[in-house]
């Protein structure tokens, strides 16, 4: 029987680790031994009472993923979860808009994967997608073409990486609506999903802990959407 990879004694950087999915992601890891450095940008009182190490970042700017990866130190895991959720159509995403989005969800996670490899030979990575990946939803545009361009992230950086890191992803369905939604219809969508509930952030962080772990895995991305994305757009 394998030795799944041992996370006991390892320091992992889980970036917007402090709240919601992030959080429940920085809890885990702590369970299962691991040392986490919790980035925040705005929630430093919920990123400092979960661990003693916790580093503030701008993740729209590369200058400060920079200074996060030196602050974070010596890591074994990176895990991409921070983001930036925007209900944009095509017409109001301006340039503005669409750099900040691009910026936090697909350049951060690849400069910070960039600084990830050149510090350590062997390590495992994890992205955060959106089962929107595997479908076209025209009201939230680029957040869709972000999240579909770190899945292909993913893949490339799986092949470049290895052997020595891994790089996986996990693809949520709706679990906690962005601040300011009721999550009425999220409520209503729980009805049309295949396994008939929604997830909550303890699913995401068992299949991130799970990829963790698999140390045969590399490129792939588990969906933790209940059958969502097998619909395509038809939730
Ligand atoms: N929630 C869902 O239902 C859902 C569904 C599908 C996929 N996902 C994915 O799962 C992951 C976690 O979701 P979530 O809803 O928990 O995320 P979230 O609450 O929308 O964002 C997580 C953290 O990202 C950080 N962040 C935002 N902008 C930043 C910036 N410019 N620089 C640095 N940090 C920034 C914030 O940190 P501070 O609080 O410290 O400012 C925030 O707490 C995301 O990648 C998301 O796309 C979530």
């Amino acid at each position: 029987m394998n030795k799944p990879m041992e996370l006991t004694g390892k320091r992992a950087l889980v970036t917007g680790g402090a709240l919601r999915i992030g959080k429940a992601i920085t809890l885990a890891l702590q369970a299962a031994g691991a040392e986490v450095v919790v980035h925040y940008r705005h929630s430093e009182a919920e990123a400092r009472s979960l661990s003693p190490f916790s580093v503030q970042a701008d993740l729209e700017s590369m200058e400060d993923c920079t200074r996060l990866m030196k602050e974070a130190g010596s890591l074994d895991i990176l895990i991409n979860n921070a983001s930036i959720f925007t209900k944009d159509t095509l017409a109001p995403a301006t340039p503005e808009r669409v750099r900040q989005e691009f910026n936090v969800n697909l350049f951060a996670p690849m400069e910070l994967t960039r600084l990830f490899a050149a510090q350590a030979r062997e390590g495992a990575i994890v992205n955060l997608l959106d089962r929107r990946i595997r479908a076209n939803d025209p009201t939230c545009l680029p957040y869709s073409i972000s999240k579909k361009g770190l899945e292909e992230l993913t893949k490339l950086a799986a092949l470049e990486l290895a052997p020595g890191i891994r790089v996986n992803a996990v693809a949520p369905g709706p679990i906690l609506p962005p601040p300011g939604n009721s999550g009425e219809n999220f409520r209503e969508l729980a009805g049309t999903i295949p396994l008939d509930l929604l997830p909550t952030p303890d699913h995401i962080a068992e299949a991130v802990l799970f990829l963790l772990q698999a140390d045969y895995c590399t490129g792939q991305v588990i969906f933790v959407d209940g059958g969502q994305h097998l619909l395509g757009n038809g939730v």
